[in-house]
């Protein structure tokens, strides 16, 4: 009888594609992957440390395992992702139902770890030592990427394709860079093979994942190839239809890149490029090495190469010092830029930080929540609006699955469907009778209202002379 397994993933898309390829790798060596925990007999949490938040959600679920375990005999349990990096050997300590802790780093070691762990040897761990000192990328966590297969569950016209690992920013609120290790590309061939893969068996559309995307470089065949080289080669595999990469970083990102974006028609008109904060002395503080006026530029610069492009943005607010004054220009840019959709998060202090050793968190909670609150509003109208002038045009959507709507049992609307634009704006529409065969496919629907998450449209009716 295989082992059946159940992955719960927190955190960002980096976290989905290592659950993914570790499901993969899983099923290679004869595991079995089931939908819910109750029915495991191995479980295994993929974990998020950016935010104190994402770390406490995680340690309730470490809370309830010995229960789990009593309930369950033999039932191995395992922490990966950045909390495994970050504290491994303590939560090992205080969690004794906790058997198995593997690092972001040493994941092509987790199914050997699980064999040692059923035959009863005691807590394992694996933790990348001098984690920042690593410049490569160890053959067997770079097979697991070059080994990967369209998700078997979920939607298989869709595929992340990592281009690289770690960060080398610093940014002086983020835990990143000391929890994933320094920045190292990866091969620009092993990248393209990977994709070609996926295209392959089916996905048409494939997102570049890196923590800085666009700083991607690779010394390849004894010259550097630089991310908007790399874009355009992987832009132009025949049978890929959307080609998409998250999240740039603005100081790296080159006019190459938007040219490459005009010129590659498979490469979609969207950026996720986070400015955290739209003043001058807090981009300062949180060492993100450019003003909010550079910002600006490279976003103007970018609509004037790429027109139709989309911004999406992520902002903290209440990071120490920030005053109403500079919390007044974070909103200032946010209009300025128009996103589509921002991510706004409130200031969480990493231990281990810059920001958290050397500035004291000192903007109270119940206004961090009414900054958070107001930019959320702020950028709701901006959204509304951006979405508006949808109406009535037609537009090409890769559909997703069924809504959030239809999933309910008692949904009036059994068969609606969710996909996105190309420059990532969410559509639902009906599908009456199809709803099954449209998943994974391009189709145009004609925009017939909006809120501001959300576009309304429906399929064209068939022409009644076809
Ligand atoms: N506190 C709050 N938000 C943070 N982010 C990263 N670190 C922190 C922190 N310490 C946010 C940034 C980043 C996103 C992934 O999470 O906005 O872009
Ligand atoms: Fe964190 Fe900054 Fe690196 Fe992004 S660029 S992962 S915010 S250190």
């Amino acid at each position: 009888m295989p082992l059946r397994v159940h992955i719960t993933t927190f955190g960002c898309q980096m976290n989905k594609l290592d659950s993914e390829l570790l499901a993969n790798e899983l099923l290679d060596r004869g595991f079995q992957l089931c939908q819910t925990p109750d029915r495991a007999d191995v479980v295994i949490f993929n974990t998020c440390s950016v935010r104190q938040h994402a770390e406490n959600r995680v340690l309730t679920c470490l809370g309830r395992l010995a229960d789990s375990k009593a309930r369950k005999d033999g039932l191995i349990t395992a922490l990966i992702g950045c909390m495994a990096q970050r504290q491994g050997h303590e939560l090992l300590e205080q969690f004794p139902a906790l058997d198995i802790v593997c690092a972001p780093g040493e994941l092509h070691q987790l199914s050997q770890l699980i064999g040692k762990a059923r035959a009863g040897v005691g807590q394992q761990i694996a933790v990348t030592d001098r984690l920042r000192a690593r410049r490569n990328i160890p053959p067997e966590l770079e097979d697991l990427d070059v080994r990967h297969r369209p998700d078997q569950a979920a939607n298989q016209a869709q595929a992340y394709v990592r281009v690289m690992r770690g960060c080398d920013k610093f940014c002086s609120y983020c835990i990143v860079p000391s929890v994933r290790g320094p920045e190292i590309s990866r091969s620009p061939e092993n990248i393209l093979a990977e994709l070609r893969n996926l295209v392959a068996d089916g996905c048409i559309e494939i997102t570049l994942l890196g923590q800085t995307v666009n700083s991607y470089c690779c010394l390849h065949a004894g010259r550097e190839v630089s991310f908007a080289e790399l874009l355009r080669t992987l832009g132009t595999t025949p049978g890929l239809k959307r080609l998409r990469f998250v999240t740039s970083y603005p100081r790296d990102f080159s006019d190459d890149i938007f040219h490459a974006m005009a010129d590659v028609p498979t490469i979609c008109p969207y950026l996720h490029i986070p400015a955290q904060s739209g003043s001058d002395s807090i981009l300062a503080a949180m060492k993100r090495s450019y003003t909010a006026a550079e910002y600006l530029a490279l976003i103007e610069r970018g609509r004037t190469i790429v027109p139709d492009l989309s911004v999406a943005g992520d902002f903290i607010v209440g990071f120490p010092g920030e005053t109403e004054d500079d919390f007044q220009d974070t909103v200032r840019l946010v209009k300025a830029v128009g996103y589509k959709n921002c991510f706004i998060f409130k200031y969480s202090p990493r231990p281990g930080t810059a920001a958290a050793r050397k500035l004291p968190d000192d903007v109270p909670t119940t206004i961090k929540r009414r900054r958070n609150n107001e930019l959320l509003a702020v950028q709701e109208e901006i959204s509304l609006d951006l979405h508006r002038t949808f109406i009535g045009r037609t537009v090409e959507i890769l559909v997703e699955g069924l809504s959030k709507t239809a999933r309910k049992a008692d949904s009036e609307h059994p068969h609606q469907l969710t996909g996105r634009t190309r420059g990532d704006h969410i559509v639902v529409f009906d599908a009456p009778s199809q709803a099954g065969q449209l998943t994974g496919k391009l189709v145009n629907v004609i925009i017939r209202d909006a809120s501001a998450l959300t576009l309304f449209g429906e399929l064209p009716m068939p022409n009644p002379r076809q």
